[in-house]
């Protein structure tokens, strides 16, 4: 029995953050196991809204292969690559340019939303509104069956899945419907309470050392209303006990829960035992870093070997759109 097909991406936009890592790497790694799986980097996506400074897309696309490698991302089950390896993207992006009515973009909503968001950059560019169709190019090459996204990302796979009902009925059939796979993840809460953002500067990044994840948390909020060691305090709206929920045991949380509520632990205390928890998880994931940045070629090969498998199977595809089109 051949296995069904996982593809998706990320954009090099910064460095992986504790957020990024329950919310999407944890679930990628437990797909490699059970799927013929497509990981890739998307550098050009991240020209969209980074095309006036381009100095530090390289160093972020070395990044965030690092830290997939590091979050047990497996290069001997996975397909490991990046996005401008494979010209075939581009190609198919043009293509499907051609058959992709405007308003159909002018209408996603993350095109509306992300430009009142980055007021400080001009987003009125053709790349920036065709940015669904570059991601539809994306999926629809490597024909997968299920497209691991967030809840942010549901406009775009609807719309990948209307561009290829379109071609389908233009040309032929090439392409089948890429469904979404939605994963329950734990919500993740940055140092200042608010959700972990790259944006707000409250994350505890992948590549964050011991010392600085310890000092994090040591200044994360707590219950506003728990001012002195003697106050007692509510769990319930504290993020560090969001902490606790994610990275401690059932038997530690009970005791945590009940030992704040009467302020038989202090703040620094429970701040301790969850620090100690986290960095014994991202302990591994330090030295797999540092083994890798040791080993650059390492890194270099795995690319090079997950883009060619990458491109030929692009290759196919692209011949069979080709004759679709009649091109
Ligand atoms: N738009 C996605 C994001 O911002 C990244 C992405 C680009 C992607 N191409 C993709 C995700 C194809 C899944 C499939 O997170
Ligand atoms: Fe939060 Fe822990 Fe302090 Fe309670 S003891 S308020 S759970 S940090």
């Amino acid at each position: 029995m051949t296995k069904k097909r996982v593809l998706s991406g990320m954009q090099p936009s910064g460095l992986l953050h504790l957020g990024n890592y329950l919310g999407a790497l944890e679930n990628w790694k437990g797909l490699q196991n059970e799927f013929d799986c497509y990981f890739f980097v998307a550098d050009w996506h991240a020209l969209s809204t980074n095309y006036a400074d381009t100095s530090r897309i390289r160093e972020f696309v070395r990044e965030l292969l690092i830290d997939w490698l590091a979050a047990e991302i497996d290069p001997s089950k996975a397909t490991v690559f990046v996005q401008s390896r494979i010209p075939e993207h581009a190609i198919l992006h043009l293509l499907l340019s051609m058959i992709v009515p405007v308003p159909w973009l002018e209408r996603n909503p993350t095109y509306k939303e992300k430009q009142e968001e980055i007021k400080e950059r001009d987003l009125s560019t053709y790349g920036f509104l065709g940015y669904p169709v570059l991601q539809a190019a994306d999926i629809l090459l490597y024909r997968p069956d299920f497209v691991p996204v967030g809840k942010d990302q549901l406009p775009h796979l609807e719309l990948t899945r209307e561009i290829a009902r379109r071609f389908n009925s233009l040309y032929k059939p090439v392409f089948p419907e890429p469904m979404e796979h939605l994963t329950k993840f734990p919500k993740v809460l940055g140092t200042d309470g608010r959700k972990m953002s790259k944006s707000y500067g409250n994350t505890i990044n992948l590549s964050d050392t011991e010392p600085v994840v310890r000092q994090k948390l040591k200044t994360m909020v707590t219950d506003p209303a728990r001012v002195r060691r003697n106050d007692p305090g509510n769990p319930d709206i504290c993020p560090v006990y969001d902490f606790h929920k994610i990275f401690s045991t059932p038997a530690v949380q009970q005791q945590i829960n009940k030992e704040c509520r009467t302020a038989a632990i202090g703040c620094i205390d429970c701040k301790k035992l969850v620090a100690d928890r986290i960095v014994e998880r991202m302990t591994p994931m330090w030295e797999a870093r540092a083994a890798l940045i040791k080993n650059p070629a390492r890194l270099d090969d795995i690319v090079e070997d997950g883009s060619k498998r990458a491109g030929q199977v692009a290759h196919q595809t692209l011949q069979d759109v080709n004759d679709a089109i009649k091109i």
